[in-house]
């Protein structure tokens, strides 16, 4: 059987991974933010509606009334308008922190190339529209902070040769601030949020069942946060926007207003530069750091019933159903988009049928090489014998395989690697209890709940086994006698103790 390596991790998927580690010791891995970042970002954007509703529901769209009217709601209505506002504020920090961690986390866990190159580039587009609808909800205060981010945004605008009349002509004096521009400027700032909601429908068109809420604990926990915030740190404005004189010294925002010193050093020209090089570069990563592609899932038409588990289960939506075309009689019959495969073997996991393969690891060489590692065990003179299937991206045994299924120093296991948890198909869990072969245990390590590197195998597996997804495991085979362990690739001591651990309850004694 072929296998897939264990490639080793660089130092920041380990850094990374180390730091959820820690998390996941105070907050479990249910809990864990780290793995609800892109569900937590858009959890803010509905708090940024919410509360952008409300607030527009008392804005002036004047540039003579705008100030005013967002006073009123932050002092006069402090308890409900002012609350809306800060929350409006928080929320918007909070997303800016939630999507670079979310960006930063794909790619130090090098999940972003290939399959996951649409949900990349288009995760730069909405950090960009996320930036700019930011930037123009600063304008619509109109205080000393909207004046200089009104001015500095203009002369960057400005210096893009598409714009004839300076913008900034219109902050000099005040008969030149029409309402018009407080118009275009809610207009912009308003339609950003949807805009994003749309570009988010982009963001996972490939992504199977996307996680898109936190857990309620989380989302109640977040929302109490935030309410916390709003009424210890109020968010308010400086002092009304003055065009006659020199902008007064405002309060730094580290969120949106991150790009604008650079204009102390540089041109605006030069700042365009930077800023559209970077974002061509991020949004390029994906390919300038392509790598090897395993070859995508095959159908073997004959054996497709029809029956849509793999479609269901495929992380990435590289499965489609259409009307059967081959007389069989069946309704539908699966389709595979190569493009969209992350050849990670979960529809062989959900197959019943042996429709469904990986070329390069088969379901029936995996099984063979059960059976083969499975007699060695027997032949062996050891009291329990264990069968360990392992995914390539979880707890790491580089360095502790033989090469040929052995576990260096546990003579009494016998370890088959696949490329993620959920492609053990149930027919598979069951060869080594089989009565000619008559093991003692099955230890099953998947990756962390919620960090499955193919999003749900883990997730699927575990249902498998408690019978709550289809195929499931056999009711015979007795569960005390299969573990299942979800670890990440730096728990490799938590694997082996669980391992030992597991070993000696067959005995039916504590571990050593
Ligand atoms: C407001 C901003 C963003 C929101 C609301 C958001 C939301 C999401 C959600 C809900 C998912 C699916 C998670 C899952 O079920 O596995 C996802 C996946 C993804 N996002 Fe974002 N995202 C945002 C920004 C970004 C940015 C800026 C990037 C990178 C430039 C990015 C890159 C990705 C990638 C690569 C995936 C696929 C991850 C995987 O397949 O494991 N996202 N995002």
């Amino acid at each position: 059987m072929e296998k897939r390596e264990f490639n080793k991790p660089g130092p920041l998927t380990v850094l990374w991974l180390w730091i959820e580690k820690i998390i996941n010791g105070v907050t479990t891995s249910e809990y864990n933010p780290f793995y609800y970042l892109g569900a937590v970002s858009i959890f803010f954007l509905w708090v940024i509606l919410v509360s952008g509703i409300y607030l527009f529901l008392f804005y002036s769209i004047t540039a003579r009334g705008a100030y005013d009217s967002v006073q009123y709601l932050t002092v006069n209505q402090w308890y409900l308008g002012g609350v809306m506002r800060s929350m409006h504020r928080y929320a918007s920090d909070g997303l800016i922190i939630t999507m670079l961690l979310h960006a930063a986390r794909c790619f130090a866990l090098d999940r972003y190339k290939h399959w996951r190159w649409v949900a990349w580039v288009s995760g730069i587009v909405m950090a960009w529209i996320i930036w700019i609808g930011g930037i123009f909800g600063y304008w619509m205060v109109w205080d000393e902070k909207a004046k200089l981010v009104a001015s500095l945004s203009a002369r960057l605008i400005e210096s893009l040769p598409i714009f004839g009349l300076p913008l900034s002509l219109n902050f000099v004096r005040l008969e030149n601030l029409t309402d018009q521009l407080f118009y275009i400027v809610l207009f912009i700032h308003f339609n950003s949020i949807f805009f994003l909601f749309i570009l988010i429908l982009i963001h996972i068109m490939r992504v199977t069942k996307s996680v898109i809420n936190p857990p309620k604990t989380m989302a109640y926990g977040l929302l109490i946060m935030l309410l916390i915030l709003s009424l210890l740190k109020p968010a308010t404005s400086a002092p009304p926007a003055e065009l006659k004189g020199l902008t007064q010294a405002v309060p730094f925002d580290w969120f949106y207003m991150t790009i604008f010193p650079f204009l102390k050093v540089v041109s605006e020209r030069t700042l365009w530069v930077f800023i559209v090089s970077l974002t061509l570069i991020a949004g390029a990563v994906p390919w300038l750091t392509r790598t090897r592609r395993h070859p995508a899932a095959h159908l073997t038409l004959e054996n497709c019933t029809g029956c849509e588990l793999c479609m269901e289960d495929c992380p990435y939506q590289a499965i489609q159903m259409r009307k059967r075309t081959d007389g069989m009689p069946y309704q539908l019959e699966a389709v595979i988009s190569d493009k969209r495969c992350a050849s990670c073997g979960i529809c062989v996991g959900a197959c019943d049928y042996r429709a469904i393969n990986l070329p390069d690891i088969t379901e029936d060489s995996v099984k063979a090489e059960i059976r083969r590692l499975a007699g060695e065990l027997k032949e062996s003179a050891h009291d329990k014998r264990v069968m360990v299937f392992v995914c390539a991206k979880g707890a790491r045994l580089d360095g502790m395989l033989d090469g040929k299924g052995g576990l260096k120093g546990f003579e009494w296991a016998r370890v088959v690697p696949v490329p993620c948890i959920g492609m053990v198909q149930p027919s598979m869990l069951a060869i080594p209890f089989e009565k000619n072969l008559g093991l003692d245990g099955v230890y099953v390590a998947g990756c962390r709940h919620g960090d499955c590197d193919f999003r749900r195998g883990s997730e699927w597996f575990a249902a498998r086994l408690s019978g709550a997804r289809p195929p499931v495991v056999k009711r015979s085979i007795d569960r005390n006698s299969v573990r299942f362990a979800s670890l990440s690739a730096v728990e490799q001591e938590e694997f082996f103790s669980d391992l030992i651990e597991f070993h000696a309850s067959l005995k039916g004694r504590s571990p050593l």
